[in-house]
């Protein structure tokens, strides 16, 4: 796992567009794992000026994101699918997008699913992940055991209160998702992880003690050989 330093947010997802560009400059037509939550805010407005300034081209690219609530409707502002349709799939062109579906009537179906699907599109070439200040990667919260596969999770407390800044009061909450399990995530031939932020310096310092913590989902990615984590100096405690 290899740690890179940025100075500021802007600079991680400035680092975090070049290394988009660069993997489909080599392969134009890469499968491409997606994440939600703040962090990813400003790598998705960056990509979208490089597609629309030339310097990139998605229009070859399956992408996979990693999570949805669950139940949640597909129109929902807080859903993760309606998330993504804002900051990148309503700006630039792809030629497939695949979400876990928040209303299937199935979740273990539906998760079964898509496992298949990203087995069938040969497993994925670049992962982007944030981290939870819980330590979780997707919705893979803090346990004792982990399913390989993609699952329906209930969230934790930390995620729950973290989560909460997004959804308006009255607007309900939902307290499960469907989550990439550790399977799809490790089939992935690179992993970016972006944090920001001092809040995530707590978890991002235990993280890099270089121990599997059974409790620190993201301590499993030790055992991937291709993890490069971008952070900003205050996530990296200075
Ligand atoms: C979202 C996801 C989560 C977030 C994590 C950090 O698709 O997979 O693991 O990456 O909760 O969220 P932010 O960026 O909002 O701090």
């Amino acid at each position: 796992m290899k740690k890179i330093v940025c100075n500021t947010y802007e600079e991680v997802c400035n680092f975090g567009a070049d290394i988009f560009v660069q993997q489909l400059k080599k392969k134009p037509d890469s499968v491409l794992g997606l994440a939600t939550g703040s962090t990813p805010i400003d790598l998705y407005s960056d990509l979208v000026r490089r597609a629309k300034n030339g310097e990139v081209d998605f229009s070859k690219v399956r992408t996979f994101n990693l999570d949805e609530y669950y139940p949640i409707k597909a129109s929902h502002p807080q859903s993760y699918r309606a998330f993504m349709e804002k900051h990148l799939f309503s700006k630039i062109k792809v030629e497939s997008s695949n979400f876990l579906n928040g209303e299937a009537s199935d979740p273990h179906a539906e998760c079964a699913a898509y496992d298949a699907k990203v087995q069938k599109a040969g497993g994925i070439d670049l992962q982007l992940l944030g981290i939870g200040v819980n330590g979780h990667i997707a919705f893979i919260e803090p346990d004792s055991s982990y399913p390989l596969g993609s699952y329906l999770v209930e969230l934790a407390e930390e995620t729950l209160i973290a989560n909460s800044r997004f959804f308006k009061e009255g607007e309900n909450q939902p307290t499960s998702a469907l989550s990439m399990g550790l399977s799809p995530i490790f089939s992935a031939r690179h992993i970016m992880m972006l944090v920001t932020g001092p809040n995530k310096a707590p978890v991002i310092k235990r993280l890099f003690e270089n121990v599997i913590h059974t409790d620190l989902p993201a301590s499993l990615l030790h055992l991937h050989p291709n993890v490069t984590v971008v952070v900003d100096r205050a996530a990296n405690g200075e």
